[in-house]
């Protein structure tokens, strides 16, 4: 398989390079040239372009499939509407348009889109009923990488908080204070995995998958956990956010994920947060 990756970067950097190693071949896009040479560095092909505008994307090749995993910047709903519904109906229409266009777009969305749900599980199931502007923006995103993809299948990700190598944050759990509320987790070599096997296993066409590990938990259950592995103080916890982000309450199911037949590398942040444990305490 050819594969393109729009916005090469955390999670795209280790998909590029567990596609390669599976025998497919890889082109990573950045913007900066610093993001270039990490792609380069990751051993496969780079094309410096801005994703967001269709000129730039004619340096991209043909490919069987496009992963469209370009962030946002900032936590705005600006940035979020320039990047997932402006930038990526760009990048939908463009290669939608191609004489050749590719089989298969994968866009790579966030939990965000389910709001705050007081705590109770959903999945891909569950109605979305955006009740903030940026819900609303994220939401929107999908429509498009389902909708408007013309002769390519559209398929979304649904990522949870990704964390892992360079992103633990370990220091932040282990400092406190920590609110209350779910947080949803997937490792970034899940993250790159699941969308690694859709695309391999060829699944989920025209669909949605929730990608995240098999654990919701508290953020004060994850930073008790992380103090008594370590060896440290247990961190005080306040009630609630203030922050949109530390407002929302889900536990997102993995369930589907699952049933496809997924292996998690990282079950759950038991696994995951070895690593940084051994580094960091
Ligand atoms: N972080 C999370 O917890 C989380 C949770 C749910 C979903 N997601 C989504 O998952 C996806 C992957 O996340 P990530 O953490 O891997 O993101 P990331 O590390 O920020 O990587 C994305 C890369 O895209 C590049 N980029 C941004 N805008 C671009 C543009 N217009 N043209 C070309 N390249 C551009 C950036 O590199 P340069 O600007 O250096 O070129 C950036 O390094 C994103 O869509 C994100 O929104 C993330």
């Amino acid at each position: 398989m050819n594969v393109a990756i729009l916005g090469c970067g955390y999670v795209g950097l280790e998909l590029g390079r567990q596609l390669a190693a599976g025998g497919h071949r890889v082109v990573g896009v950045r913007r900066s040239a610093e993001g270039i040479r990490a792609v380069e560095d990751a051993g496969f092909d780079a094309v410096q372009a801005d994703v967001t505008e269709s000129d730039d994307l004619a340096a991209v090749p043909d490919v069987d499939a496009v992963v469209y995993a370009a962030s946002a910047g900032g936590r705005d709903v600006e940035s979020a509407r320039t990047a997932y519904v402006d930038g990526l109906g760009t990048a939908v229409e463009t290669f939608a348009n191609r004489a050749d266009p590719p089989d298969r777009f994968v866009y790579t969305s966030s939990t965000g889109v389910y709001g705050d749900r007081d705590g109770a599980w959903v999945d891909e199931r569950t109605p979305l009923e955006p009740t903030t502007e940026r819900e609303e923006v994220l939401v929107e995103a999908e429509r498009i990488a389902l909708q408007e993809t013309g002769a390519m299948d559209g398929t979304v990700a649904r990522f949870a908080g990704l964390y892992g190598p360079d992103r633990y944050r370990i220091e932040r759990y282990l400092d406190g204070p920590v609110a209350e509320g779910y947080l949803n987790l997937v490792h970034r070599d899940d993250a790159a995995g699941a969308v690694r096997f859709l695309l391999t296993e060829d699944y989920a066409r025209d669909d949605v998958v929730l990608v995240v590990d098999d654990e919701p938990v508290k953020r004060p259950a994850l930073a008790r956990w992380l103090a008594d592995e370590c060896g440290v103080e247990r961190p005080e916890v306040r009630p609630a956010g203030q922050s949109e982000r530390a407002r929302t309450s889900k536990r997102c199911s993995n369930e589907k994920l699952r049933e496809l037949g997924y292996e998690f590398e990282y079950p759950t942040f038991r696994e995951g947060y070895r690593p940084a444990i051994s580094e960091f305490c």
